[in-house]
């Protein structure tokens, strides 16, 4: 074994081949509470250390290459914590992007964000949609936010809007195959995720990218979410290069044995 390959061997992002970099990586950000209550803190504050972890994780994101960053800040089933927590929530991503969309958009990020408008107040909803409109032009790193996201809740939402077209006579229902539901949804400008990480232990997708995620590559990370870092996303890339996506097919190794 040359030096060359041994160094690529003990550092696998060294020098990554593209096809082993996922172009959409989807991140669960768990573990804000068990990060703080295991500093006898309030957790309020693991969600503001998380914001800063958001915040490395965009420039870490950018630096590596990654073309679509989905990160999931707030689910349709978060509403069932108790209000105070709710508010504080609301109140981080108000704060986030009042202090950080300048900064986002020097660094030429394209702000997108999915899920339900429903019962997010009128200035959260002004904020994203200025967030939005700031960036649209942005060619770096499309950081996609959702809030108020659940995947079934976003299926249903698709296939009431289907329904209607075909109600309308404007779609032949015969015509609904996979690629129609995948237009319908939030996420129909961006590609699937390649890439899923939950931070914090816990190995489920809690209602995430459930149509998307197909055949995303997941990744399990035991550390909680206000440590992850520039380091812990290298570590996952660095996991999803060693991985071999088949989708449902023969890797090339095995078509050559197949017969
Ligand atoms: C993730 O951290 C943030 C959100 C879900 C909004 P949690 O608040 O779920 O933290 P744990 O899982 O209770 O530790
Ligand atoms: C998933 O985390 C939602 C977000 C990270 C926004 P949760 O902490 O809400 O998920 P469960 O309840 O442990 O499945
Ligand atoms: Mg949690």
């Amino acid at each position: 074994m040359n030096p060359a390959s041994d160094e690529r061997q003990m550092s696998p992002s060294f020098d990554q081949p593209r096809q082993d970099l996922p172009r959409h990586v989807g991140i669960i950000m768990d573990g804000n509470g068990r990060w703080a209550s295991a500093r006898s803190l309030p957790r309020l504050e693991g969600h503001r250390r998380g914001v800063e972890a958001v915040r490395r994780t965009v420039r870490a994101a950018s630096e590596l290459g990654v073309s679509y960053l989905t990160l999931y800040a707030f689910s349709s089933e978060n509403w069932s914590r108790p209000q105070q927590e709710i508010m504080d929530l609301m109140g981080l991503l108000k704060r986030f992007i009042r202090k950080d969309l300048a900064d986002l958009h020097k660094q030429n990020v394209r702000v997108r964000v999915i899920g339900a408008r429903e019962g997010l107040a009128p200035d959260l909803c002004s904020l994203l949609d200025e967030a939005q409109d700031l960036t649209a032009d942005n060619t770096g790193l499309t950081l996609v936010i959702a809030f108020n996201y659940g995947g079934r809740q976003e299926i249903a939402q698709a296939a009431r809007t289907l329904a209607l077209r075909a109600m309308k006579g404007e779609i032949d229902p015969a015509s609904i195959d996979p690629d129609a539901i995948s237009a319908a949804l939030y996420t129909a400008e961006f590609p699937d995720p390649d890439l899923i990480i939950r931070t914090s232990g816990e190995q489920r997708l809690s209602n995430f990218l459930m149509w998307q995620a197909a055949y995303a590559e997941l990744v399990f990370l035991p550390i909680h979410w206000p440590d992850f870092d520039h380091a812990a996303l290298e570590a996952a890339l660095a996991q999803y290069a060693s991985r071999e996506r088949r989708f449902g097919g023969l890797v090339t190794r095995d078509v050559m044995t197949a017969s």
